[in-house]
């Protein structure tokens, strides 16, 4: 109980007034309070105390630190008895502040669930809330309570190998998906012991590093940041993440993590958030090598007076604070805001109360998780091409064969510190399990392997099998932090492996696991069929089966463009229109006569070799089965105020023969603006699943507010004038269903 508590706490702990939450000034809540009288009391050393976050080393060293109120966080410490000798050390002994235990939790704990990009492909928050949920539960059983995701980052460039750990690149799926993991992690109340706290990091813009290369430096101009990049991290705050992590790259020549603009002035003045911020990895200490800061005090300085509350790993508080203070270089009250700020969110997880681990080891895994991990992984895989080889009709005699189709580890994707590779399920051993007679040749042993020395073998198979599934892509350390590429083909002898397999003869069924869009182009036309599967987690194996097999209709989408060859990058749909933009018939390399005079070429924006679109638009994906809209209606064409709401509704019906799912998209153009306006921009979305014949009454409702968007002078406006508004089945022209013009009176 907090009155137990308060009673270890000081004496001058226990005077419960004043009330310093700029955001509840006020109307001074309990939790005010509490946080003021635990924080008042504290030492200026204590107080920096609660600003320090380490890496797990020795746990004595741990303990000791804990004991002397030295600590406020521990990462990557996931022994149990480790953490509860740590966490008594803290309670037992004065300030009885609890530690709060971190772990990278991106997209499972135990239970992998798809890499967070598969899971935007899903375009199902729910599945999203539930992941988390679910993540949440079994981290807490360890006594972790609090995660370093959701990663918000908009990511245009699959270069960067970091875009397997976000939402791809639109603004509002990130938004959505992000909020919908904020909710899964923190649940209703953060007091629940199996809640945990969300992290929305990188704050903000790491996803435009400079040609994909990790940790780079972004220039990303305020207005571009505020209309695409800010919104995600908006969107986490209106749904209570509890923390804020600040990203590595220096944007326009500042370095997040001291940026009082991004931490302090946008994120608490405008925002009103009222947690905590934490560095990322060592990047207060990194500000010396941007040459943004001398020396590690100067570092110091710099990381807490632009608002930066917890420094991970770097040391510079707990070296530096007093001396800064002492030299009036820092105030104190920034660290004791700065301590409220963690205390705070410690009060709010129940810490004081709870802080011991109380959810049974045995949620670990548990049957309902692994549901869960199959249902998204199943809606998580995108159609990209079907010639009508899948579902598999009549094959029974099947050929697994290429390098990801036993690769338990692989499959489960980039940071997976605690899921262990003995409980995935791969393909080989879900088809093992199902009613087809597999043979499985892998062909290729790994992702990169250029060895092809098997692949007469695995033909003479192809030829004698009904179907041939290959599945490829990347292994996990391919993507991931640090992990960028500048030649995102198929690695190795993959490509070559399925131009064989075509001359077997039999329908060629790729199956993509990757941590990106990779450039499959030219692989196209050795494929009948082509599933993408993003990393797909423990169940992926199972998940393949269920769709090849018809018994689930694919229904993912694109979460980001697919670029043709990486020279095209960046390709994004939500671009400017330019003033000279391609029209689609442009003049191609094989056009052009040979000593071909000077001419314009139609002068328009577009490469001579990749024409202008991507290989696959954003919202992308192909199902079984077919379906029509009918009946579009919008409750009016004129709006007068940012509190109206445009309500698009329709009638979708499943008109082919299997149950499947269609992604609704509504996209908006604003089409003259005071600023030039992206040509499309998704503004809302459903998934219905429907069975087959079934129809269903569709409303989708957009706030008049979605309109608005920082125009001149970086102010939020809504501007008078007209906006084209359709819905479709993807970011494509050609997939457009429906389309009206409304105006903003
Ligand atoms: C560095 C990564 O950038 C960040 O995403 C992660 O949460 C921290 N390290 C902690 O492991």
């Amino acid at each position: 109980m907090i009155k137990d508590i308060i009673k270890l706490l000081p004496a001058a702990a226990v005077v419960l007034a004043g009330c310093s939450n700029p955001k509840t000034q006020s109307s001074c809540s309990d939790e005010d309070r509490f946080v003021d009288s635990v924080v008042n009391s504290l030492t200026i050393e204590q107080k920096i105390g609660q600003l320090n976050q380490i890496s797990a080393s020795g746990v004595e060293e741990m303990e000791k630190l804990a004991a002397q109120g030295l600590l406020g966080s521990i990462l990557n410490e996931s022994n149990l008895d480790n953490l509860h000798r740590i966490q008594k050390a803290a309670i037992d002994n004065a300030p009885h502040i609890p530690i709060l235990i971190s772990r990278d939790v991106i997209h499972g704990y135990k239970t992998i669930f798809p890499i967070p990009l598969g899971q935007a492909a899903s375009f199902d928050p729910e599945l999203v809330r539930h992941g988390s949920e679910i993540s949440a539960l079994e981290a807490a059983s360890d006594g972790i309570r609090w995660t370093f995701s959701p990663m918000l980052d908009i990511a245009r460039d699959p270069r960067w190998g970091r875009i397997a750990e976000g939402y791809g690149e639109d603004p509002y799926l990130t938004s959505v998906m992000g909020a919908a993991a904020v909710k899964g992690y923190q649940g209703d109340d953060l007091k629940n012991p199996q809640s945990i706290a969300a992290c929305a990091k990188h704050f903000v813009g790491y996803g435009a590093a400079t040609g994909g290369r990790d940790y780079n430096s972004t220039f990303i101009p305020m207005r571009l940041l505020r209309n695409v990049y800010l919104p995600p991290f908006r969107a986490a705050a209106n749904a209570g993440c509890a923390t804020y992590m600040s990203s590595f790259n220096d944007n326009d020549g500042v370095p997040s993590t001291g940026n009082k603009l991004i931490l302090t002035d946008i994120l608490r003045n405008e925002w009103g958030f009222d947690g905590f911020v934490v560095s990322d990895w060592f990047s207060i200490g990194e500000m010396i090598n941007h040459g943004f800061a001398a020396d590690m005090k100067d570092a110091a300085a710099k990381a807490i007076n632009a608002g930066l509350d917890m420094d991970m790993v770097a040391n510079a508080y707990v070296d530096h604070l007093q001396d800064l203070v002492k030299e009036g270089k820092v105030k104190e009250s920034k660290i004791t805001e700065a301590c409220k700020n963690i205390v705070r969110i410690k009060y709010r997880l129940g810490l004081f109360e709870n802080p011991y681990p109380t959810i049974p080891q045995s949620v670990k895994y548990a049957g309902e998780h692994l549901v869960a991990a199959l249902k998204t992984a199943e809606e998580s895989a995108v159609m990209l091409k079907n010639n009508g080889a899948l579902p598999l009709k009549n094959a029974k005699k099947i050929l697994l064969c290429g390098p990801m189709a036993d690769a338990p580890h692989d499959q489960l994707g980039t940071w997976v510190f605690d899921g262990e590779k003995e409980h995935t399920v791969t393909p080989l051993a879900a088809f093992k399990q199902s009613e087809y007679d597999v043979t499985y040749i892998p062909g290729l042993t790994y992702s990169r392997d250029n060895n092809t020395s098997k692949f007469a073998e695995v033909v003479r198979a192809a030829k004698s099998a009904d179907a041939v599934i290959f599945v490829g892509g990347e292994e996990s350390i391919l993507s991931g932090e640090a992990h960028c590429l500048s030649n995102l083909n198929l690695q190795g002898a993959q490509s070559a492996l399925l131009a064989a397999l075509k001359q077997a003869g039999k329908p060629v069924i790729s199956v993509i696991m990757a941590g990106r869009p990779l450039t499959i182009t030219d692989d196209l036309k050795n494929c009948d069929a082509v599933l993408y599967m993003f990393h797909p987690g423990t169940m992926g194996g199972e998940a393949l089966v269920n769709l090849v097999s018809g018994k689930v209709s694919p229904s993912g989408k694109t979460p980001v463009s697919f670029p043709k060859n990486a020279g095209q990058i960046p390709v994004y749909y939500n671009q400017n229109n330019t003033g000279r933009p391609a029209s689609g018939h442009e003049i191609l390399l094989d056009d052009i006569p040979a000593e071909a005079g000077q001419t314009s070429l139609g002068c328009t924006s577009y490469m001579l070799d990749t024409g202008f679109g991507p290989l696959f638009d954003f919202g992308y994906g192909l199902s079984y089965t077919e379906f029509a809209f009918s009946d579009f209606k919008i409750n009016q064409t004129e709006f007068t105020s940012d509190n109206d709401i445009i309500e698009v509704s329709f009638t979708l019906k499943n008109t082919g023969s299997y149950d499947g799912a269609e992604v609704a998209q509504v996209y908006v153009r604003d089409l003259v603006g005071s600023i030039t306006r992206p040509i499309k921009e998704l503004k809302g979305f459903k998934k219905v699943f429907l069975q087959k014949g079934g129809s269903e009454s569709v409303e989708i409702s957009i706030p008049v507010s979605q309109l608005k968007f920082y125009g001149l002078n970086d102010v939020e406006v809504l501007e008078k004038g007209s906006f084209d508004i359709w819905v479709a089945t993807s970011s494509a022209n050609k997939d457009i269903k429906w389309k009206t013009t409304i105006e903003v009176k």
